[in-house]
């Protein structure tokens, strides 16, 4: 099939470049001429594991082409997906402004019939309304079909060839069929819908895992309080299939480019309908809080923070990805900034990104996990790289006077901890090795 893809975010390339994989003609268009010009040189403008190699393949099989020319693109495509941005507006709400362009544009330049398929998360009824608009631009016969996407950043290609479900919304069963066509060699169960059905799933599942996040993160919260161990009681919890294990890892709160995009717009768009989405309003707020256990255990652990030197690990707003859009780590160090402390901040893809956002006299940018630790009273792990995870906490504790982890993520078992004497606050459960801390500050102070 020959496919036409607008916009090249996480969404629309990954989506992109793995249609071509599966043997489409796939021409991407994106009006940002850096973008393709990094494309067209053989680069990826995101960090995403292993679609290099696959652009690399699919661009030398001359099946993956890259323009900002939409007329070039669309001539002859039997699907043109549109995946351009919805950014949440300052009330919550999508910003409809990119999607209702491109499908203006769209409509005229189409020439023969077309599947138009929406890849982009839009609020319930936008389909109906895109349609609607292209009407008013041309006369040339075309269907619209939702096609939600479920990837996730850092494992996008896998998320992409192994979906749970493919979910079309449409009206016209001719569509339908050729968007299921597109999809049969992925082995997925379809899910056929309404379009606005189609719509609210997207909204649904991405607010019921930000719900499991912010459900966890107050158990954790809770667990501290009396003694209980969150891994336990999550692993506990997770066994159950009717609960399930994933997204029960507490933390320091859902980041990204979904997550606290689409709740808000989600209790707009109920807001809009009459409707207090209260139970997700909670979420937000918790996950919002959650962040601050980080700096509560940082005063706890140290007393007063002015003056003080933290070693930030991990700026990405989780494994596998540069992306710090919502990154937790952003408030984690505004906070600490304005309390007056130094820092040393260090991620192994993210920095650059981050510090686009983010500069300061007092910031550090460290070489290393290592180079951060560096003179540092305290090191907060914020992301979970897998460079962190292999850190030699032996080695660790040797690095600092005092060794302080608070750690956001969970990573370090209890026993690796102990043996290594680090004074250790994870989310959910005791810190370790306080007590001998605390003996040891009383003995080196008598
Ligand atoms: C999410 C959805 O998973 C995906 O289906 C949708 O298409 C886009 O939004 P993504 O934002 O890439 O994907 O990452 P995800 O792995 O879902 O993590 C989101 C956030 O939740 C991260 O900040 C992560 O650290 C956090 N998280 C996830 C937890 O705190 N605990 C968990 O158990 C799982």
């Amino acid at each position: 099939m020959k496919i036409t893809v607008i916009g090249t975010g996480y969404v629309g390339l990954v989506s992109g470049v793995c249609y071509a994989e599966l043997g489409n003609e796939v021409v991407c268009v994106d009006k940002d001429a850096h973008k393709i010009k990094v494309l067209e040189n053989g680069g990826i403008p995101i960090y995403e594991p292993g679609l290099q190699q696959l652009v690399d393949r699919n661009v030398q099989q001359e099946r993956l082409y890259f323009t900002t020319d939409l007329k070039r693109g669309i001539k002859d495509s039997e699907i043109v997906i549109i995946a351009v941005g919805t950014p949440p507006l300052p009330n919550g709400e999508a910003d409809l402004r990119y999607i209702e362009f491109a499908a203006r544009e769209i409509a005229a330049l189409i020439e023969n019939y077309t599947v138009i398929a929406i890849k982009s998360t839009v609020p319930v009824g936008t389909n109906n309304r895109i349609k609607q608009v292209m009407k008013e631009v041309t006369e040339v016969e075309f269907d619209i079909v939702s096609v939600p996407e479920f990837l996730r950043e850092g494992s996008a290609v896998n998320d992409t060839f192994n979906p749970d479900r493919i979910i079309i919304g449409g009206e016209s069963q001719n569509a339908i069929d050729r968007i299921v066509e597109l999809h049969k060699p992925l082995n997925a169960p379809f899910v056929i819908t309404e379009l606005r059905s189609a719509e609210m799933i997207k909204y649904a599942s991405n607010a019921f895992l930000a719900t499991k996040i912010s459900f966890i993160n107050e158990i954790a919260n809770i667990c501290e309080r009396l003694g209980a161990d969150i891994r336990e009681v999550s692993r506990g919890m997770g066994l159950d299939k009717r609960i399930g294990k994933d997204f029960l890892n507490a933390g320091i709160g859902y980041g990204g480019s979904c997550f606290p995009k689409d709740t808000k717009a989600l209790i707009q768009l109920a807001g809009n309908a009459d409707y207090d989405f209260k139970l997700l309003k909670s979420v937000v707020e918790v996950n919002q809080m959650q962040r601050m256990g980080v700096i509560r255990k940082l005063k706890y652990a140290l007393g007063e923070l002015k003056g003080k030197t933290i070693a930030i690990w991990g700026l990405a707003f989780k494994p596998g990805t540069d992306d710090v859009r919502e990154s937790p780590a952003f408030e984690i160090t505004n906070y600490l900034l304005k309390s007056g402390c130094m820092l040393r901040l260090y991620d192994p893809v993210a920095m650059g990104n981050f510090r686009s956002y983010v500069d300061h006299a007092n910031i550090f940018w460290a070489e290393n996990e290592w180079d951060a630790v560096a003179s540092s009273d305290a090191v907060c792990l914020l992301t979970e790289w897998d460079i962190f995870k292999q850190i030699d906490l032996k080695v660790f504790a040797k690095q600092m006077e005092e060794p302080i982890l608070i750690d956001g993520r969970n990573v370090f078992n209890v026993k690796q901890i102990k043996d290594a004497g680090v004074t250790y606050y994870p989310v959910g459960s005791s810190p370790i090795n306080e007590m001998v801390f605390e003996l040891e500050k009383s003995k080196a102070t008598n």
